[in-house]
Order: C-alpha cells, then structure tokens, then sequence
C-alpha cells in the first residue's frame, strides 16, 4: 500500500509530460536570449506543416535522402551488415517513415530476421507510421515506442538483447549544436554493444542560398510551423502569445555550418505565462530552432567522439546530403 505522501505526487504519463514542457518553456523564455525547444513543433498541425515543408520545392533534404534510400538501399542495407544475426531497427524520429519503409522492404524481401521499433515524441505520427507498415509489409514485426530517444533506446535495450541498428534520418541531428551531438553519440555508445550499427542522415555544408531559402520557403510554410509552436503554447499552456505580432527570420552562417530560425516581435510586448509575464522589445528574436549543417570531416569526428567507425557514407547525385553508416568498435 502506498503512503498518503506518495498518492499525493503521484502522475500520470501525460501530466509528467505536460510540466515538462511548462518548464522548458518557461526556462527558455526567461533566458536572455530567448528560446524555445524545437521538439515540440510536433503537435497534430505541427506534424502536417513539416509534411508539408518536405513538399516545398525548396526542402531538398528528404528528397536527397529519398534518392538515397531507393538508389542505394542494397549498399545500405550491406552496410548495416543485414546478412548476419537477427537484429532490431530502432528508428529515432521515425516520423511517417517514407524514407525507411524502403530498407525495410529490402530486408523483407531478402528473408531478414529483425524487428522495427519506431520512436518518436509524436504518438499521432506513429500511428500513420504503423498504418503504412501494415499496409505495405504485413509481415513485419512493428513496436512503437512513444518517447524521447535515450529513454526509448534504454526501452528497448530491455525488450530485447538482439544485435541493435539505430536509425537516425532526415538530418534530424541538425537540431542539437555539435557539442551536443557530441554528447548524443558518447551516450549512444555506451548504450551499444561492439558490432551494433548507427545510421545517421547529415545534411551536409553547400552553397549557402540554396541551404537559406530551405528554411524560408516562398509559400511561408516553414513560418507557420514556427508559429504554430507559439499557439501550441496558447493552447496547452493558457499562455496568451499574439502571433500576429512576430515575424519568421533565418540566418545560414557558412563558416561554421549553423542554421538558425527566430521569430522576431514586431513590437514591444508582454506576454502572459501562467502568470509570469514575459517581456518582449521591439525586433527582440527568440531562438526556435538550430538545424546545423556538415562537412565529411566533422562528421568522421563526430563518429570517432561515440567510439563508432564510418562503414560507408552514401550521398545523393548531387551531394548535399549523406547516410553515414558506423559500426561500434570493440573498446
Ligand atoms: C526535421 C529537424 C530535420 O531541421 O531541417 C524543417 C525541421 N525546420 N524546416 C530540419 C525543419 C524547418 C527539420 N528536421
């Protein structure tokens, strides 16, 4: 029997969920800088506009990746030594699984015992992941997991003791600076054993107007999904943002390969967060997203700070995006 002390902070999932998110808002709008996390542009409407940013003619990312994943699935697949024991995929920010659904249909085809666990902080995307698995490739063993990625690779560690291949696609990694993707990957190995696999999609460095009008499309799609994080917060957090009152702005610095998006207040402002108030200068920005970009050496390095060695990097024809596949080393 629990104790009464021990009723009284009990929570469920959800609203442990729901503070965190308060926290890390408030947090990152009491910062000088201002910021806010850019995983939690995911919301139903969030994950549309992203759908609908990978349609943009100016998001080259995932058809780079695409191309990728369907002209290069064999040597893919080689690479993550699919031929061998029984593995388990573990795709971080699985997303709608466009991309992956064509190594998964590879190794179905070539008799391949794995599994597939999808994580993603998304429980709606997910289900239109499970749906297009089901539909497309009915023999497949699917798991999914609802979280964030180190608590969900911990998750998984404990479901099975198979050999692991961790996925990591779309340039997702862009969103942590490099020394937290630093960080990311020392964790990561610890995790791993020696022979277990890590495939992560970079988006490399190129000419700076072509990565700059990816984050400003013409058609506003990508403001939207800045914005639309400011109504999230409205809507679950009771704040009182005015989003007509900021403005979307980009800066691609070429030296040292950050991206960054900022919404920008027009005007001097306040706003109300559950009773703080949140003071806003006229052009004052806050930081809403770091898609950072990379070069072949950077990501060598970045593969060697996690103990991995680089198995094969594919890139697209044009080669501005890259699959870096790493195996472990033994220590
Ligand atoms: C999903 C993180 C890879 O940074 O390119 C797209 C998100 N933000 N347009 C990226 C995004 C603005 C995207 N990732």
């Amino acid at each position: 029997m629990k104790d009464t002390q021990d009723t009284f902070v009990q929570k469920t999932n959800a609203q442990v969920a729901d503070d965190k998110f308060y926290w890390e808002v408030l947090e990152g709008l009491t910062k000088k800088q201002k910021s806010l996390p850019s995983k939690y542009f995911y919301d139903a409407k969030g994950d549309r506009l992203f759908q609908q940013i990978m349609e943009c003619p100016e998001y080259y990312l995932t058809r780079c990746e695409l191309e990728i994943f369907t002209d290069r699935t064999a040597d893919l697949a080689a690479a993550i030594g699919f031929n061998h024991e029984p593995f388990d995929i573990i795709e971080l920010g699985a997303g709608d699984g466009t991309k992956t659904i064509y190594l998964l249909e590879y190794l179905a085809n070539h008799h391949t015992d794995f599994r597939y666990l999808p994580v993603d902080i998304s429980a709606n995307i997910l289900t239109e992941l499970e749906l297009l698995v089901h539909a497309r490739l009915p023999k497949v063993n699917i798991q999914m997991l609802a979280g964030e990625y180190l608590d969900m690779i911990s998750e998984a560690r404990m479901l099975s003791d198979r050999r692991k291949v961790i996925l990591f696609l779309g340039g997702n990694i862009g969103n942590l600076t490099p020394n937290e993707a630093g960080d990311f990957y020392r964790e990561i190995g610890r995790q791993l054993q020696p022979g277990d696999s890590m495939v992560t999609g970079f988006d490399l460095m190129k000419n700076p107007h072509i990565v700059k009008a990816a984050y400003d499309d013409a058609r506003g799609i990508t403001k939207a999904f800045n914005l639309n994080l400011l109504h999230r917060i409205n809507k679950e957090l009771g704040a009182d943002f005015d989003v007509n009152l900021f403005e979307h702005y980009c800066s691609y610095n070429p030296e040292n390969g950050a991206c960054k998006s900022y919404l920008v207040s027009t005007v001097q402002q306040k706003v109300n967060l559950q009773g703080t108030v949140v003071h806003f200068e006229e052009g004052e920005t806050i930081l809403m997203e770091i898609s950072q970009k990379y070069s072949p050496e950077s990501i060598i390095a970045l593969a060697a700070s996690g103990g991995f060695e680089v198995v094969a990097s594919l890139k697209d024809k044009k080669g501005w995006f890259t699959d870096s596949v790493w195996r472990l080393a033994e220590q």
